[in-house]
């Protein structure tokens, strides 16, 4: 018999289409959630309640590059003085310093930096989240990559983990555009599907990165292989990357600073979410996406943090939140479920609503309300967060 608990709660944001809860109990078994509702309908109990001020499904960051290694503080300084984020890629520094320091670390270093910085994501509400590959850029450093965040995804301490290959991101040190292209299509990719090293693929579709028809290229063999697929689309320039991604009814299409008004439909129209990432377009000094186009054509909605050492050095997807709300005018609904219901169905994941039956995957906020979430905190206070009925943090 698994234990029985209570959680009471000033506040609970299910996440289901019905007003959250005030003064609420959340009870389960293990890892199972069996009452959500008022105090007054609240089945007995004879445990030690713990409480919280808000209780919320715990976030789910859809879009990270977590598994990176290595600082890249002299370019942010170079760039907060004007320098530019693409001249200093193209002079050698941004992904390829990445990999740089990528390549300087063995595997059991690069996991022990990957499940730290997990670690650190769960102590901000968060369980669920999506690491990328794409500093390895060599078969070598992309299997590294793969290896540490598999590694990472089998391990119930950690948040959970969901794993995409970034397979065109840059082009390998010392070889040809089509020469990197074929090697990861043509040698890498089935190598990963084989080894089930990857959920989903990923293109970063730019002008200054992949083309689309590259990223067609890499796209098809993915399907036929299984995987899903999700783009790096319109983050400097729009060059059909939301359209590409509606063809191959992809998970979502992620940044979207640039993207058309039939870009916009074609995503709404294929099922395809647009992935915000608020921190990346801020460091870049960029205008937001064009959320009320995106709204108007009926896109769904998500916000991640972009987690990486170049254009998103952070860890918070809370700080994620809140610049959603404070630069991109999103509601504070759209954030929450930005984080948790649509985050889940792009990354294709089961709901994450908190009812009965459904896994106790929560965070406990020392909040009084949802809204103070998307406050720029930064790192909001948690009491605790949850997967599958197991604390993160004291576990
Ligand atoms: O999502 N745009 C490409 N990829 C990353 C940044 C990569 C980097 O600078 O390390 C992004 O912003
Ligand atoms: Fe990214």
């Amino acid at each position: 018999m698994s234990e029985r608990w209570r959680v009471e709660a000033g506040r609970v944001w299910t996440g289901s289409d019905t007003a959250p809860i005030d003064d609420a109990v959340i009870d389960g078994e293990g890892a199972t959630i069996t009452y959500v509702g008022t105090q007054d309908f609240a089945p007995d109990f004879f445990g030690t309640a713990r409480s919280a001020g808000l209780v919320t499904p715990a976030l789910i960051d859809a879009h990270t590059h977590a598994a990176w290694a290595g600082h890249r503080h002299a370019e942010y300084m170079l760039r907060m003085q004007g320098a530019d984020y693409v001249t200093i890629a193209q002079a050698g520094g941004g992904i390829a310093r990445s990999y740089e320091a990528l390549t300087a670390v063995d595997d059991d270093t690069l996991s022990a930096i990957l499940d730290a910085r997990l670690r650190r994501m769960a102590r901000q509400g968060v369980a669920t989240v999506e690491v990328k590959s794409g500093y390895g850029l060599t078969t070598e450093g992309e299997l590294k990559q793969l290896r540490a965040i598999t590694r990472a995804s089998k391990n119930p301490a950690l948040p959970r983990v969901v794993r995409t290959f970034l397979a065109l991101h840059a082009v390998a040190p010392g070889l040809s555009r089509g020469e990197h292209i074929d090697r990861m299509v043509g040698e890498l990719l089935p190598q990963v599907a084989r080894e089930h090293l990857a959920d989903r693929v990923d293109a970063y579709v730019d002008t200054h990165a992949f083309t689309v028809d590259e990223a067609d290229r890499l796209f098809r063999a993915a399907r036929e292989l299984g995987l899903a697929v999700t783009v790096h689309a319109g983050q400097f320039s729009n060059v059909g990357g939301a359209e590409l991604a509606a063809r191959h009814g992809a998970q979502s299409a992620d940044h979207l600073e640039n993207i058309s008004v039939d870009g916009a439909r074609a995503l709404a129209q294929a099922g395809v979410r647009a992935v915000l990432l608020p921190i990346a377009s801020y460091t870049l000094r960029q205008a937001p996406p064009p959320v009320a186009l995106l709204r108007e054509a009926s896109v769904r909605l998500v916000v991640a943090s972009d987690a990486n050492p170049g254009t998103a050095p952070t860890e918070s997807l809370p700080l994620a939140m809140a610049l959603a709300v404070r630069e991109y005018g999103l509601t504070i609904e759209e954030v929450m479920h930005g984080v948790t219901t649509e985050a889940a169905a792009a990354l294709g994941l089961a709901s994450p609503v908190l009812c009965v039956g459904a896994p106790a995957t929560m965070t406990l906020w020392d909040l009084p309300h949802e809204n103070a979430l998307a406050m720029p905190w930064g790192a909001p206070p948690i009491v605790d967060v949850w997967r599958d009925g197991r604390s993160l943090i004291t576990s």
